[in-house]
């Protein structure tokens, strides 16, 4: 599978965000990512929809004097996970995130997923908590610095 990565307007991947991260969502349940400002990414394998993301500016309370970029609802198409969506994504998260001047870029991350994201080169810091929105699932909060400065080196494959 070759996937593309594409800047899109919110409504492109609100459904898929929706479906992905609040299973049983009603009407007016607010999916991850809807944030005013943020930059939607989706992915695609050919023309159809298998991934997205959403990037916006939102301080780093552990580094508040650096700029820094927040990312919500990363959601990859149930039969197309273990196959690379996820990491083009997260690859260009902190793409868009050095383009917009950021230093610092972080989510708060399922703590099941939390070893996807340290494969991208973030870490957890802080304690882990949980979020009633998602489902009261316990998350961590999880960060990198942008450029070559990993907050820890992602793992070699294998
Ligand atoms: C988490 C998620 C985004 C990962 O996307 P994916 O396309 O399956 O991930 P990839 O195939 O790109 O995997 C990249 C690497 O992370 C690893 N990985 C993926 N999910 C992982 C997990 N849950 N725990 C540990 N490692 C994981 C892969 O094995 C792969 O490792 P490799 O580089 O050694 O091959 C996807 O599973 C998903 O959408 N899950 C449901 C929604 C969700 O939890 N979103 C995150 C909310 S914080």
């Amino acid at each position: 599978m070759t996937v593309g990565i594409r800047e899109v307007d919110a409504a492109v991947t609100r459904p898929l965000r929706l479906d992905v991260l609040r299973p049983g969502h009603t009407p007016d349940t607010v999916p991850p990512g809807d944030v005013a400002g943020a930059v939607h990414l989706a992915a695609y394998d050919d023309d159809e929809l298998v991934g997205a993301v959403a990037v916006h500016e939102h301080a780093f309370a552990p580094r508040p004097a650096e700029p820094a970029m927040q990312f919500s609802g990363m959601a990859v198409a149930e039969d197309r996970r273990g196959s690379g969506v996820g990491a083009a994504l997260l690859a260009a998260v902190v793409a868009t995130a050095e383009r917009h001047g950021a230093q610092v870029v972080w989510c708060n991350a399922r703590s099941y997923a939390r070893g996807f994201y340290e494969r991208g080169g973030f870490a957890a810091i802080g304690d882990e908590f949980i979020i009633a929105a998602a489902g009261n699932l316990p998350h961590f909060v999880m960060w990198r610095r942008i450029g070559n400065q990993t907050a820890v080196p992602p793992r070699p494959p294998g």
